[in-house]
């Protein structure tokens, strides 16, 4: 049986924890300290967290405190959108990884992309800051490089002039949201998908449908969304800063969704859709 230390391989062959703890809207402090520290020794070995977050201080503390070994953590963060360009991308990863207090990354993703609707030269900016991507993947300072709500116009156009392809693209997915051809494509090119809001940000928990599926099974509407995720060959990276949800969501590796009971959350209606898209502005 699976569980939190199974692991997908990236394309380069680095191992991704199939389960990431998300700190998506924790606040800096006492609570993303003590919760990153609870969600490590309830087993998760993977932490994902992004400069904008504004908790990456008290991630890096958490992470210490758990006691567990940094090797044994898969550790992702992200660049903000005023960190784009080359110079611009070394100079925020230095930052991040002093902020965090640790000597590598394990993922550093790209956590908007540039794009044609809002800026005429946008596949020219997310070249160049690739480019910082590579030489920080060149140079061992992160273990992986992936983006972030990169569209497959956005993939494709990086394809073009990538030197090393991005190895994870993290995009909004849940039950009734699943971009199916940002999936498609991805699929195709050897991309590792990871969720986040797998839950909708809480807003499918109530969902009569979701919760009609877990209930069959003995389990909660949080942990259908997850097994949902991990089903679709996805890598959910659930938030909660309770410790008993922390363990419930994490508690999915002993049923399996059937077939009918996947498509019925692939098409139902999209609930928990966060209105958060690349040709808006950015969410932070
Ligand atoms: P909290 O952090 O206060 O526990 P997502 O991962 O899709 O962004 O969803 C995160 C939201 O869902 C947070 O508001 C979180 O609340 C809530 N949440 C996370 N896990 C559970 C759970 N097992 N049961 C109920 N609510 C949950």
């Amino acid at each position: 049986m699976e569980n939190l230390s199974s692991t997908r391989k990236l394309a380069n062959g680095v191992k991704i924890p199939c389960i990431g703890y998300g700190t998506w809207q924790t606040p800096g402090g006492d609570v993303a300290r003590d919760s990153v520290k609870k969600a490590l020794e309830l087993g998760y070995r993977h932490v994902d967290t992004a400069t904008v977050y504004g908790n990456e201080a008290s991630v890096g503390e958490g992470i210490r405190l758990s006691g567990v070994k940094r090797e044994d953590v898969f550790l992702t963060t992200k660049q903000w959108t005023n960190e784009r360009g080359f110079e611009n991308t070394m100079a925020a990863a230095e930052r991040a990884l002093k902020t965090l207090g640790v000597d590598y990354l394990d993922l550093y993703l790209v956590h908007w992309p540039a794009v044609e609707k809002l800026s005429p030269d946008w596949a020219a900016i997310n070249a160049e800051t690739w480019r910082g991507f590579e030489k920080l993947y060149k140079d061992g300072k992160v273990r992986a490089i992936g983006v972030s709500n990169f569209m497959p116009a956005q993939l494709a156009a990086l394809k073009e002039c990538a030197e090393v392809q991005p190895m994870v693209d993290q995009v909004e997915f849940h039950p009734g949201y699943i971009q199916r051809n940002v999936l498609d494509y991805c699929r195709e090119n050897g991309i590792v998908v990871e969720a986040w809001s797998p839950l909708g940000s809480g807003r499918l928990l109530a969902d009569p449908l979701v919760n009609e599926i877990g209930a069959a099974h003995g389990k909660s509407a949080a942990q259908t969304c997850v097994r949902y995720a991990l089903q679709h060959g996805i890598v959910p990276l659930p938030k909660s800063v309770t410790p008993e949800r922390i363990a419930a969501n994490a508690d999915v590796f002993d049923f399996a969704l059937t077939d009918a009971e996947m498509a019925a959350l692939d098409a139902m209606p999209e609930t928990g859709y966060s209105g958060y898209h690349p040709d808006d502005a950015p969410a932070g």
